[in-house]
């Protein structure tokens, strides 16, 4: 079975992102848009696993849910990976600073580590895919999105739990189906929000 551990978005935060890239998705691009259900956080991809082995990753994640309270993201403005004008996914970002995800996404991958499960070969950029181009898109095409989602706020997502995903690829796209859920239970409530200047 396919599964990665990721967090949900609230119903708001995905209805304003639809919303904000409903005018470049009716550009008609080669780009598999992500469906408004299955907007997500990815923290850990662990693809093609055998069944026996979910229950070692429930238990390895149940203590890195024990170790970190619940926060709070911005989800804020867009671009694109590898880069802009190279553009492959296009994405939703978040308002820096963003170390309680990053550090909940470094304990997860050390305790998987110590579960025998590969390390993500990837440096871990907190996003929101909301698209996959079809075999590359004009270095344009990048910028539109990007300016598209510049300056844009789409709202908090509060992060009291994450989830490991089982995912079905069919031909309608991607089913995604939550198999369990790990409260963060750590102590203390935190906001990740860029704090201002007075
Ligand atoms: P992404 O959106 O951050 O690219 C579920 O399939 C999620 O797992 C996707 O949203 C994707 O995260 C990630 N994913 C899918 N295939 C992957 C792969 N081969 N390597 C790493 N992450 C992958």
């Amino acid at each position: 079975m396919r599964v990665f551990l990721g967090i949900g978005l609230p119903a708001d935060v995905r209805e304003v992102i639809s919303s904000a890239t409903a005018r470049v998705r009716g550009l008609h691009a080669p780009v598999a848009w992500t469906a408004p259900k299955n907007l997500h956080i990815t923290l850990n991809f662990l693809g093609d696993i055998l069944p026996e082995r979910v229950a070692v990753v429930e238990r390895s994640m149940r203590a890195v849910a024990s170790g970190i309270g619940p926060f709070s993201l911005v989800a804020e403005g867009g671009g694109a990976f590898p880069g802009t004008r190279n553009p492959r996914v296009l994405w939703v970002g978040f308002f820096e600073p963003l170390e309680l995800v990053r550090q909940l996404q470094q304990n997860m991958e050390n305790a998987l580590s110590g579960d025998g499960f590969p390390r993500e070969d990837r440096p871990f950029h907190p996003h929101i895919t909301v698209g996959r181009t079809r075999g590359g898109l004009p270095p344009a095409w990048g910028e539109r999105f990007v300016q598209a989602l510049s300056g844009k706020g789409f709202g908090v997502v509060p992060v009291s739990s994450f989830t490991l995903y089982e995912s079905r690829l069919g031909p309608g796209g991607p089913a995604y189906t939550p198999l369990c859920d790990f409260r963060l239970e750590g102590s203390g409530e935190r906001e990740t929000r860029e704090e201002k200047e007075p």
